[in-house]
């Protein structure tokens, strides 16, 4: 199966999914439309509902018209849009979905605003399926993912960040909301703890190997690729695994460089980093623990029973490691 036999599996749920989307993102404040419309139909990936919906259809009985699963799919979309808008502020990045970015076109108050416009619909909508389990996951969700965030905040510019403590970061700011879209729809399905707990590890995993692929990507792919400008975390100071492991594996003077540029931030050496990384074989290593999460992740399935969407997660996994963009 391919990623587009992915999008092809699930067509009529994500049509639902975009639907919703598109009417639950209304306000009577015009400029709320125009930045949620803009950021929201920019050409995102929508993996994240692409998760909630594999999960959901993987343990549904019946062909009962159920709602949950495509509401929480759009609840998990606003949640990670609203992230996207904070985070490109947080970031002063210029560039995502190959677009100028919210904060770019708009300014940094109105990108901040807009996403707690988001993130708050997405806390209307949530309450709305009327489950205290899944507003205990969302809730505690968003707030690892903020935790994760700052936490990377505290990371910057600090070149004694170990991969311990840069792992920690991915689990918090990415991984869990990964970890809570696959585990909702074990939950709207009502499946035992063991399965449940089976397909939040899956999700968790998965999430993992997509971060550390993301942080890859900084260095290698395009920006057409990628619709991001390649170096954004470079130019941040963000202690990513290609840093610290090129900057322990180098020589004494890449590893000497490695940690100027942490420390400093900027562009200036990029073409001696990027060398520096290539050498010590860093993207190798990082691409290398992304695989051995996305094994995992494909491992919590072998007790799911055996089905499309079961494969689908598969591909899905495998996608988080070999993917371009
Ligand atoms: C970007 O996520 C943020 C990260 C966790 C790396 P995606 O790559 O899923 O973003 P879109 O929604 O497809 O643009
Ligand atoms: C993505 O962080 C995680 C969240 C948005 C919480 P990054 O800063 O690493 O992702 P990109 O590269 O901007 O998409
Ligand atoms: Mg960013
Ligand atoms: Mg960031």
């Amino acid at each position: 199966m391919t990623i587009e036999d992915v999008f092809t599996l699930i067509k009529g749920d994500m049509e639902r999914v975009n639907n919703l989307i598109q009417t639950s993102l209304y306000s009577e404040v015009v400029l709320i439309n125009q930045i949620s419309q803009y950021i929201i139909n920019s050409g995102g990936k929508r993996l994240r509902p692409v998760l909630v919906l594999l999960s959901a259809n993987a343990f549904m009985k019946t062909e009962e018209a159920k709602e949950a699963h495509i509401t929480l799919a759009a609840v998990i979309e606003f949640i990670h849009t609203a992230t996207l808008l904070h985070d490109d502020v947080v970031d002063e990045s210029e560039l995502r979905r190959g677009k100028d970015t919210a904060n770019e076109l708009f300014g940094n108050a109105a990108s901040v605003l807009v996403g707690d416009f988001l993130y708050s619909r997405a806390f209307e909508m949530m309450v709305g399926v009327g489950n205290m389990k899944v507003m205990e996951i969302l809730s505690h969700s968003t707030n690892t993912i903020a935790e994760g965030e700052v936490l990377q905040l505290l990371n910057c510019n600090d070149a004694s960040t170990t991969e311990a403590r840069y792992l920690e970061v991915i689990h918090f700011k990415t991984a869990k909301l990964f970890e809570s879209a696959s585990q909702l729809g074990a939950v709207v399905m009502k499946q035992d703890d063991k399965t449940e707990q089976a397909m939040a590890n899956y999700g968790m995993h998965l999430g993992t190997a997509f971060q550390l692929i993301d942080d890859v990507l900084d260095y290698s792919a395009s920006s057409e690729d990628m619709g991001k400008n390649v170096g954004d975390d470079l130019a941040e100071g963000k202690p990513t695994l290609p840093l610290i492991y090129a900057m322990l594996h180098g020589t004494p003077e890449q590893a000497a460089l490695i940690k100027e540029a942490i420390e400093q931030g900027g562009l200036d050496q990029i073409e001696e980093i990027t060398q520096a990384i290539e050498v010590t074989g860093a993207l190798d290593y990082t691409r290398k623990i992304a695989r051995n999460e996305a094994e995992l992740a494909i491992k919590q399935l072998e007790n799911i029973p055996d089905s499309d969407y079961k494969n689908a997660m598969v591909t899905l996994a495998n996608f988080s490691v070999d993917r371009k963009y």
